[in-house]
């Protein structure tokens, strides 16, 4: 069985219903803080399978012993999380307790069960700001600029030295660049609280009308258009490239670090035309002042994710969008408000 940490959020229900596609059983815990029910609640229809589901907090070291004293759990994937860069800087100390705490407790109780085989989810911001593209591996971890980055750096680091200490951990750090996208059913997706950070979610936004236009920031970097460009991943390769690292980290210990990304970078505009004609919706925008803390441009060198674990991205951004779209169409006002059973969950 493996532990699925943050299941219901968006990388972690799409990682679950993977895990279930796969034949694995699947414990989450969850404490919802920023998700929803129903989104196991649809991971269950689509594949055919319950989920072990429990309401509760990664740093609550009580529950994790009982979870583990409970269920034949051999591996863990840890999702869970605070993930709003602007929130970290207003509310550091709820970044750090909750994603480096968190991780520690985890461990612990990891330890305590004789569990040592963990896929982490860490990110790309862990590289800072760095001109050398496409970033590998090999290259040097930065200064993250908010709290939030800083919290994915020094839980991997927490994690390296726990490995150095002990044998039997097997630990996967995977550094995710930009997941876009949905399960192609248009069942489960990203449903953001309050006015959405990311791109892909606000620009969604505007598509369908919620939202007026979309704030594009920045149009003079040093990129081909002038817009910030990134390296945009489906969230269902994401989530298969977990279950890659998970079957790798059965054969070998240690800490391994692996870039998800797709290798290409787009930029805004390039994002907002694609949408457009995947939508066939208009998506208004106005060029406004860059963002601070964002860096120019972002993209992978994925080819040690393909060389190790056999795993590359396979769907393309169109892909992505249309799936993106999908979700936001069957979803509008995504999981909370859509308390009404969607058709196809309903026949
Ligand atoms: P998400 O917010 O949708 O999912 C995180 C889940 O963790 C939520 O369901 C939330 O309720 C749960 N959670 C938060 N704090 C918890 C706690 N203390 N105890 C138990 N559950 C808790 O975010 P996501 O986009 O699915 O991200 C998943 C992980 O991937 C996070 O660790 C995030 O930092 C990391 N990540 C995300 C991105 C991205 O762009 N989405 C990029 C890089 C890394
Ligand atoms: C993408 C591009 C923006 C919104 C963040 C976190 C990172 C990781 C993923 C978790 C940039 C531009 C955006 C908008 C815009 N999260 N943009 N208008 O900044 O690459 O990464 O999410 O680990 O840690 O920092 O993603 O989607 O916010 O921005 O013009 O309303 O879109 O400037 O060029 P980012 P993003």
């Amino acid at each position: 069985m493996i532990l699925v940490t943050g299941g219901a959020g968006y990388i972690g229900s799409h990682a679950v219903l993977e895990l279930l596609l796969a034949g694995h059983d699947v414990l989450v815990l969850d404490n919802l803080c920023n998700s929803s029910r129903q989104a196991i609640e649809r991971v269950e229809y689509l594949a055919g399978r319950p989920v072990n589901f429990v309401k509760g907090d990664v740093r609550n070291r009580p529950l994790l012993n009982a979870l583990f004293a409970a269920y034949p759990i051999g591996a863990v994937m840890h999702f869970a999380g605070l993930k709003a860069v602007g929130e970290s800087v207003r509310e550091p100390l709820r970044y750090y307790e909750t994603n480096v705490s968190g991780s520690i407790a985890l461990c612990q109780a990891m330890a305590e069960a004789g569990v040592f085989r963990l896929v982490f989810s860490s990110s790309a911001t862990v590289y800072g700001e760095t001109s050398v593209m496409p970033i590998s591996e090999q290259c040097p971890t930065g200064v993250p600029t908010n709290p939030y980055g800083q919290s994915k750096l020094m839980a991997e680091n927490v994690l390296r030295g726990l490995a150095n200490s002990d044998p039997r951990w097997s630990i996967g750090l995977l550094r995710y660049f930009n997941p876009i996208g949905a399960h192609e059913s248009g069942l489960i997706g990203e449903d953001p609280n309050g006015i959405p950070n990311n791109l892909l979610p606000y620009m969604l936004q505007v598509a369908i009308g919620r939202r007026k236009e979309l704030n594009i920031f920045g149009n003079d970097y040093a990129t081909p258009d002038g817009t910030g460009v990134r390296d945009y991943i489906h969230v269902v390769d994401l989530v298969k490239g977990h279950l890659r690292a998970l079957e790798r980290l059965e054969d070998t210990t240690g800490v391994h670090v692996w870039n998800l990304g797709t290798g290409q970078g787009h930029s805004v505009l390039e994002m907002v035309r694609a949408l457009e004609e995947v939508s066939g919706r208009t998506i208004r925008y106005s060029i406004k002042p860059r963002r601070p803390g964002d860096i120019a441009q972002c993209w992978s060198d994925p080819r040690k994710a393909w060389s190790e674990l056999g795993w590359r991205a396979e769907r393309d951004l169109r892909t992505m969008l249309a799936d993106a779209w999908r979700w936001q169409l069957q979803n509008p006002r995504g999981y909370t408000v859509e308390k009404k059973v969607p058709a196809a969950l309903a026949s």
